[in-house]
């Protein structure tokens, strides 16, 4: 068993030895605000227990100038201010609950072995956590209704969204209920945009005959939807929500199924 354990450990260094394209092993996971995110360790060791001690997970954020340690062999540290959102997995990845867009960052995975846990087992596994959100302003404009809708991807080191060679190919749409791209020539949109900080602005003018109405922003990597936000406007009450939908397609991410709701 344990003989089969390191064939296959094996294989999968050599399989990353092949695709070696420097950054290609770095785990990039893109979760909406309101959601919950797991994190893969993907370093893990497999021991007889299965009890993560020699299992290190640190944080490095956008307003950190050193790694905060979240967990530590095993152990959630109680002292760092989301404790009470993270969990860790049999597994050794890291569950976050209620993502918010102070969790982007790179979170990386580190094993420590040895009978007092001395020895820094390499290499380390980082994930890179991307946060999408979505927030809104509403102005009544006599008897026109107009949104202001302005979506961002936090991340750190922070990704643009630009079109140069060696960018990581990200970029933000906002697409219809149907999921049609919106046109810029329409007038009823006006659609802006920076590549860094990667924002996508919408202004809609909403019409008094408008049914409720859903307008979703999108971000692809690598051009796969990673995951997306719906905002709804009601005209009614003028209620209006915003919804993280998860996407089933991205395999780095796992997302308990959730549809939005615009009633
Ligand atoms: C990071 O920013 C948040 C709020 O923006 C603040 O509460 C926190 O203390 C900051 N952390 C550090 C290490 O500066
Ligand atoms: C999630 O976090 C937000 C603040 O970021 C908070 O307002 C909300 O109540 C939280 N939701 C849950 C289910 O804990
Ligand atoms: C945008 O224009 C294209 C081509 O003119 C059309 O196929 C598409 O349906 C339009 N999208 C919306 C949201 O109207
Ligand atoms: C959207 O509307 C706001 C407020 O009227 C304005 O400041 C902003 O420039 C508009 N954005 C676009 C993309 O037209």
């Amino acid at each position: 068993m344990s003989e089969c354990h390191r064939c296959l450990l094996g294989l999968i260094a050599l399989s990353s030895l092949l695709t070696g394209v420097s950054g290609e092993d770095d785990v990039h996971v893109f979760i909406s605000s309101g959601e919950d995110v797991r994190l893969p360790c993907n370093n893990a060791l497999h021991n007889a227990l299965q009890d993560c001690t020699s299992t290190t997970w640190l944080y490095n954020g956008f307003n950190h100038s050193a790694a905060v340690e979240l967990i530590g062999l095993g152990i959630k540290r109680k002292d760092t201010e989301r404790h009470e959102r993270l969990s860790l997995e049999s597994d050794c990845s890291l569950n976050i609950r209620n993502i918010s867009t102070e969790d982007y960052g790179s979170y990386t995975c580190q094993q420590w072995t040895g009978v007092n846990r001395e020895k820094h087992q390499g290499p380390n596994a980082r994930v890179y956590l991307h946060v999408l959100h979505v927030s809104s302003s509403q102005t009544q404009i006599s008897s026109d209704l107009s949104v202001s809708l302005s979506c961002q991807l936090y991340s750190y080191p922070r990704l643009s969204c630009d079109d140069s060679g060696r960018s990581e190919r990200i970029h933000l749409f906002w697409v219809n209920q149907a999921g049609v791209k919106l046109n810029i020539s329409d007038s009823r949109y006006q659609i802006s945009s920076s590549s860094d900080p990667c924002i996508i602005s919408l202004n809609i003018t909403l019409l008094n005959e408008d049914p409720n109405r859903e307008w979703r922003c999108e971000v692809t990597h690598r051009d796969q939807v990673k995951t997306s936000v719906t905002h709804t406007v009601k005209s009614s009450d003028q209620a209006q929500t915003t919804t993280p939908v998860p996407n089933s397609q991205d395999p780095s991410t796992t997302n308990t199924p959730e549809t939005s709701t615009g009633t």
